[in-house]
């Protein structure tokens, strides 16, 4: 007969201590590397809007609808939650909504998205009049929601593009609806295929994104010593 040197309880707890070692340890070898949880800084910088797409990846509805669960836990004012999100990723639909969104204004009269780089999937964030006392109140709420779906997006390695450059009674006839709903944000959605740099402005000088011959998109973000009002 065999006897153990140690207690087989507490051979049990060793192993299962050491396990949960190597587990913890391997859990932050893998945030560290490439493909893993991203820093919240890098996923902001990911996160730029991006407007030309891989046309043959088609984005999908249940994406999307991950992207609709994330605004449910936005503050919103007075809890009120008064936003509908229609969401299109077929390309008939999307076919009524790209001709709709205008793209780019500091860079006309270029063509953006380029032909055969749109987004395969749109979000459009309505106001439901039903709800509250008028949009006004709500928005800083549509910022939130839309800053939420377009950083979830970057989480899941796609990209979008906020618009705002549209007119809601065109959206609200093309996708026909109700006339509670009003249309306050269009989010474009797709794989991105481009690329774009983040650049430093110094005070004074020109914010404006411009693209390089390669196409390359910068954009020029103020540095945090001209955000600080104090404490710069
Ligand atoms: C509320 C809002 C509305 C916007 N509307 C448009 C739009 O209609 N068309 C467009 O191409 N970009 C639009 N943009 C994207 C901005 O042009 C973009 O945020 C800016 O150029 C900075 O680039 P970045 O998002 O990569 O930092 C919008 C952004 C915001 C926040």
């Amino acid at each position: 007969m065999i006897i153990l040197p140690i207690n087989i309880e507490i051979f049990f707890l060793f192993d299962a201590l050491a396990k949960a070692v190597i587990y913890v340890i391997l859990k932050e070898i893998l945030n560290h590397i490439e493909g893993g949880p991203m820093d919240f800084l890098e996923l902001n910088k990911k996160n730029r809007s991006y407007r030309n797409y891989d046309a043959a990846y088609a984005v999908t509805e249940e994406q999307l609808k991950k992207l609709v669960e994330l605004t449910r836990f936005c503050p919103s004012s007075v809890n009120m939650q008064p936003f509908k999100y229609y969401l299109s990723c077929d390309p008939e639909t999307n076919g009524r909504i790209q001709p709709l969104t205008k793209w780019a204004r500091a860079l006309q009269p270029m063509e953006i998205p380029k032909p055969g780089h749109y987004p395969t999937a749109f979000i459009v964030i309505c106001y439901d009049e039903t709800i509250g006392p008028g949009v006004e109140r709500f928005w800083k709420d549509v910022g939130i929601v839309a800053q939420t779906i377009v950083l979830g997006a970057s989480e899941m390695d796609l990209g979008g593009c906020m618009i705002g450059n549209f007119s809601p009674a065109k959206i609200s006839a093309a996708l026909e609806l109700p006339a509670t709903l009003r249309p306050v944000l269009i989010i474009a959605i797709g794989k991105p295929k481009e690329t774009i740099v983040l650049l430093d402005a110094p005070a004074g000088s020109s914010l404006n994104y411009y693209r390089d011959e390669q196409d390359v998109h910068y954009v020029p973000k103020r540095m945090l010593s001209e955000l600080l009002i104090n404490k710069r």
